[in-house]
C-alpha cells in the first residue's frame, strides 16, 4: 500500500505470465530461471501470479486456458518458486481486480488504449487490408492495458520485470496511477519497468528468436527422447566433421551458453574450431540441457499428475493476495464514493475525505513476518500490531477489530504492541469511525 512503507519496506516486484501456450527453452532462460533465483533475495517482496483472464483475450479454447494454466504452475513450481516466499496466485482467483479494472477504466484516456502497440498493430493490419480499422477486433484487445494496470496497481508493486514489448503498458500503468492519485488522493505507488539486459532471448529450432508465434520452440520439459530429437533439428550449415565450425550466429551455440558455465561454453567454442560434427555437438547440447532440466522435468510430471494439490497451493496463494487485495479495494471504493450511504460525506473534496479516515495498513517485515497497523487520517500511528506468520492471521485480527472494536483490544492485547488507556481511546474512536461507512462492504 502506498503509504506503508517503513524504512525497511521491501521493495515489492510483480509479474504476470499469460496462461494461452506451454513454457519453452526461452521463456526458462528468458524469464523463469532468473524470477526464481531473484525471489529468493532478501529484501524483495515477489508477486507472481497467472494471467488467466488475459489468455482468454488471445485463447478461445477453454481446454487449453485450463492445460495452459495448469503447465504454468506446474513450471514454477518446479522451477523451485517457493510460494511461501513468493506470493503465487491466479489472476481469476481474485475479484477485486476486475473490480479495480474497472475503477481505472474510468480514468484511463481512451486516446491513450487507442495507442497501444497490440491494439494498434491490429487496426493498421485492417487499413492495410481496407478492411474497417476495427474488424475482429474485441473489446478486451482494447482494454488489455487497463487489466494490466489492475494487476500491477492491486498490490502497489513498485518494479515489474518484463520485456521490451511490456514497457509501454507499465508506462500505462503509471498514467492511470497518476489519474486516480491525482482525482482521489495518493492511493497508488507508481510502478516502474524492470528490464534485464543481461538475459539473452533465446533462438529457436529455425533461428529465430524462440517465440509461439514462430512455431519454433522447444517444451521445457518436454519427455528426455522428444527434447534429443528437437534439439536435432536445429538448423546448422552444411559443414562435415573435421571442418571447424562457426560459433557466430549459431543456434545450437547460442543455446548451449544459455546452459553451460563458462568453463564448459569454451571447451564447446574449442570444439567447434577443431572441427566438431554436427551430430556430436548436438549431443553435447541434449545432455547439458538435459543435465539442468531432467530433476526439474521429474518435479513438474509429478506435479501435473497431482492437479489438485496444485489447485490447493493457488488457492492458499490467492488468500495471501486477497488479505492484501480485499482491505484496499475497500479503500478505493470509499475513495471514489461508492460508500454506505448511512456515513454522510460531510466534506466536499474527495480529497479531503480520503484522508479524513483512519485507515489499516497490511505490510510484511524483513523479517518474514506480517504486521498491520492503523493510522489516523494524518497518519499518526494509533494501534501497532505484532507479527504474524501469515498475512492470513493479520487479516483475522484485522477483520476482528472491525468488528468487535474496542472490545477487542484488550482480547488481542497479546498480538498488539503495549498501549495506554489515552491510546486504546483513540484506537476505539478510530475503529468505530472506520465501521460505519465500511459496512456491508467487503
Ligand atoms: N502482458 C504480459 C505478457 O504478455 C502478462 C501480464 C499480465 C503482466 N498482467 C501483467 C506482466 C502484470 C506484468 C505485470 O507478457
Amino acid at each position: 500500500m502506498a503509504t506503508s512503507s517503513s524504512a525497511t519496506a521491501p521493495v515489492r516486484f510483480l509479474t504476470g505470465i499469460t496462461t494461452s501456450g506451454t513454457p519453452h527453452l526461452g521463456n526458462y532462460v528468458g524469464s523463469v530461471r532468473h524470477s526464481v533465483r531473484f525471489s529468493r533475495q532478501p529484501g524483495v517482496q515477489s508477486f507472481y501470479f497467472l494471467a488467466d483472464y488475459h489468455a482468454l483475450i488471445k485463447v478461445g479454447e477453454p481446454a487449453r486456458v485450463q492445460r495452459s494454466t495448469l503447465e504454468i504452475a506446474a513450471t514454477w513450481l518446479a522451477c523451485g518458486l517457493d510460494p511461501e516466499r513468493v506470493t503465487f496466485y491466479r489472476q481469476s482467483d481474485i475479484p477485486e481486480i476486475p473490480e479495480l479494472t474497472w475503477f481505472l477504466t474510468c480514468v484511463s484516456g481512451k486516446g491513450m488504449l487507442n495507442r497501444a502497440h497490440a491494439y494498434k498493430a491490429s487496426v493498421d493490419k485492417n487499413v492495410a487490408k481496407g478492411e474497417d480499422p476495427d474488424a475482429d477486433v474485441t473489446a478486451g484487445l482494447f482494454m488489455y492495458p487497463v487489466l494490466m494496470g489492475a494487476d500491477i496497481l492491486m498490490f502497489n508493486a513498485h518494479k515489474v520485470p518484463v520485456g521490451r514489448d511490456q514497457v509501454q503498458h507499465i508506462e500505462m500503468a503509471r498514467d492511470m496511477a497518476q489519474s486516480f492519485n491525482h482525482l482521489y488522493g495518493e492511493h497508488f505507488t507508481l510502478p516502474e519497468a524492470e528490464i534485464d539486459e543481461a538475459v539473452a532471448t533465446l533462438p529457436g529450432l529455425d533461428g529465430r528468436k524462440m517465440s509461439k508465434s514462430y512455431n519454433n520452440t522447444i517444451p521445457l520439459f518436454t519427455p528426455r527422447a522428444q527434447l534429443q530429437k528437437l534439439i536435432g533439428s536445429i538448423v546448422t550449415d552444411s559443414r562435415a566433421p573435421g571442418e571447424p565450425k562457426d560459433t557466430e550466429g549459431s543456434a545450437l551455440f547460442q543455446i548451449y551458453q544459455a546452459f553451460a558455465e563458462p568453463d564448459e561454453t569454451e571447451s564447446l567454442r574449442r570444439a567447434f574450431a577443431d572441427g566438431i560434427g554436427w551430430g556430436d555437438a548436438k549431443q553435447a547440447v541434449f545432455e547439458r540441457i538435459d543435465r539442468e532440466i531432467a530433476p526439474m522435468r521429474a518435479h513438474y510430471e509429478s506435479l501435473l499428475n497431482d492437479p489438485s494439490s496444485l489447485e490447493k497451493i493457488l488457492l492458499a496463494g490467492a488468500e495471501k493476495a486477497r488479505a492484501i487485495a480485499r482491505p484496499f479495494i475497500g479503500e478505493l471504493r470509499q475513495a471514489v464514493g461508492l460508500r454506505n450511504l448511512s456515513a454522510q460525506d460531510k466534506t466536499s473534496s474527495s480529497k479531503a475525505v480520503k484522508t479524513a479516515r483512519p485507515s489499516f495498513k497490511q505490510y510484511r517485515e524483513r523479517d518474514g513476518q506480517f504486521y498491520f497497523k492503523l493510522n489516523d487520517a494524518r497518519g499518526t500511528l494509533l494501534l501497532q500490531s505484532k507479527g504474524f506468520a501469515t498475512p492470513q492471521e493479520a487479516g483475522r485480527a484485522i477483520a476482528t477489530l472491525q468488528q468487535q472494536r474496542g472490545d477487542s483490544l484488550v482480547a488481542l492485547a497479546a498480538q498488539l504492541e503495549p498501549m495506554d488507556n489515552a491510546g486504546r481511546q483513540a484506537a476505539t474512536a478510530a475503529l468505530e469511525a472506520l465501521a460505519e461507512p465500511a459496512d456491508g462492504q467487503q
